[in-house]
């Protein structure tokens, strides 16, 4: 016989997003129950100790503009830390010239004078559509039915320019190929972020880490809502709304747990609300835009070596590539509790989309020789034997299959993006893949929690 509980507010997941909203709701005085499919809280935030080397497996970098994050660490009484990045950077071309460099990449002066202009255009477009309703604007149709790949290529002959703009939203953020999401989707994202030159200054867009890792920031507020109100373990099944009409009422159905609350809120990523049965089954739109909603795909890999060896070499740590497997690789050397440095140092690399489905298909010890010859051509051949070796493979994981999140195809965020947020009824949806400022980021998770807490604090109000 399953349990039976009765709250205010059932809340499906307990990564930031769910989290959040269930904090907010504590804190109003209401009553929550928050099921969760994993045994552990924080979803795609996930700090954890891999062969006696704490790494940070999901989400971890803080931006300056991610203030709804930086604000929530404040409050917890939790602090932050600074990348490293004294030193050059390396870039290897697609024809494998490799160069060490300080400020902007090393390419032709006709190349950078391109990229120069395409980011300012691309600034200018993420300032006038912004991210709350891109799909709003008089332009919107017609830039959500051009890739972002044959977009840059109507705005500029220069082929490295419009490769280099390109993956800095494709292999960097959205994790898949430019020519499957559209130049919408590119502003979108670059909007979210403050701007685009934001996604392209990694001193901007990779700013700081928390001390303790990204996943204490759910684990802490966990601790603030309590444990009995978090049941772990316990994947939602069903949905079924118990009001009739778009009245409130929903008995949210796990193996072992049943809770009936007056609203639900789904904080799990779009390409999961089909692993849940709605009954009455969700409106024809949802049905159909949950179909145009995708995960990427990126391999995160940590090595961990005696000594942050590049550093002695005048290196930040940081490489970029379009052409090699390894797009990105930095340093990601960690903070002791007391926030002096580890000894051992840290990277992290990231093999992304097409590149990953390459990499999988490999056997791991071929894969694993793959990505660290890389990562030595870039910053030496001591990057060859690392200590500890880990990748995350988030495309495995059940309850999330991919990495980092969401995004529409081709047309599907200006004929959907109005309805990805409205709620149904009592169901409500709360995820960092629908956020506006902050979208596909901790920030964005935590804003989309709050504003669904909102939306039913409100409408009690109200009634
Ligand atoms: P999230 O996916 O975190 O949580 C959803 C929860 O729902 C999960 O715990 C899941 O188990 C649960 N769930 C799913 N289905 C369920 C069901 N049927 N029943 C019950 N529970 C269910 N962000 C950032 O700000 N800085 C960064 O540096 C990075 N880097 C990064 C790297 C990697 C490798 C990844 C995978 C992700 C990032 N991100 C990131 C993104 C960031 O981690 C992500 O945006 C947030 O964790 C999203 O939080 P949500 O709560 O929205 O979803």
């Amino acid at each position: 016989m399953r349990q039976q509980q009765q709250v205010d507010v059932a809340i499906v997941g307990a990564g930031p997003a769910g989290l959040a909203a269930a904090r907010r709701l504590r804190r109003a005085g209401r009553t929550v129950a928050v099921l969760e499919a994993r045994d552990r809280v924080g979803g795609r935030t996930w700090t954890d100790v891999v062969d006696g080397a704490r790494l940070e497996i999901g989400g971890q970098w803080v931006s300056p503009d991610q203030t709804e994050l930086l604000g929530l660490v404040d409050e917890l009484g939790m602090q932050t830390f600074p990348r490293y990045r004294e030193g050059s950077s390396v870039h290897i071309s697609r024809e494998g010239v490799r160069t060490e460099f300080t400020g902007d990449l090393p390419v032709g002066e006709k190349t950078a004078l391109e990229i120069e202009r395409l980011t300012e255009l691309l600034d200018r477009l993420a300032a006038e559509i912004g991210p709350a309703e891109p799909w709003a604007d008089p332009r919107a149709r017609e830039l959500d039915t051009i890739s972002f790949h044959g977009w840059l290529r109507q705005q500029s002959d220069d082929e490295e320019a419009c490769d280099s703009v390109g993956l800095f939203v494709a292999g960097g953020m959205l994790t898949k190929p430019a020519h499957s999401f559209s130049a919408l989707q590119a502003v979108l994202m670059a909007a979210s972020a403050g701007a685009f030159s934001h996604l392209t200054d990694d001193h901007f867009i990779l700013d700081r880490r928390i001390l303790g890792g990204m996943q204490s920031v759910s684990e802490a507020m966990a601790a603030e809502i309590g444990v009995e109100n978090i049941h772990l373990g316990t994947p939602v099944r069903a949905i079924r709304r118990t009001g009739g009409g778009d009245g409130p009422g929903v008995v949210v159905e796990s193996d072992r747990l049943d809770v009936t609350a007056e609203r639900v809120i789904v904080a799990v990523p779009p390409n999961l609300y089909t692993r849940i049965s709605f009954d009455p089954p969700l409106p024809r739109r949802q049905h159909q835009m949950h179909q145009h909603l995708s995960l990427g795909l990126v391999i995160k890999v940590h090595a961990v070596y005696p000594t942050p060896f590049w550093r002695a070499k005048g290196l930040s740590g940081s490489g970029f590539s379009a052409g090699r497997l390894v797009q990105e690789v930095y340093d990601n050397t960690g903070r002791n509790p007391d926030g002096s440095e580890e000894e051992r140092g840290t990277l992290v690399a990231f093999v992304p989309d097409e590149k990953a489905d390459a990499a999988f298909a490999l056997p791991d010890a071929e894969r694993r020789a793959a990505v660290l010859s890389c990562i030595a051509e870039f910053l030496g051949e001591e990057a060859l034997t690392p200590d500890v070796y880990y990748e995350s493979d988030w495309g495995s994981e059940e309850w999330t299959r991919g990495a980092y999140a969401a995004s529409f195809d081709l047309g599907g965020l200006s004929r959907y993006g109005a309805d990805q947020r409205r709620p149904v009824g009592p169901i409500h949806w709360a995820c960092s893949d629908l956020a506006a400022e902050g979208y596909q980021h901790v920030d964005g998770a935590l804003r989309s929690g709050h504003a669904a807490a909102s939306d039913i604090l409100s409408a009690w109000q109200i009634s």
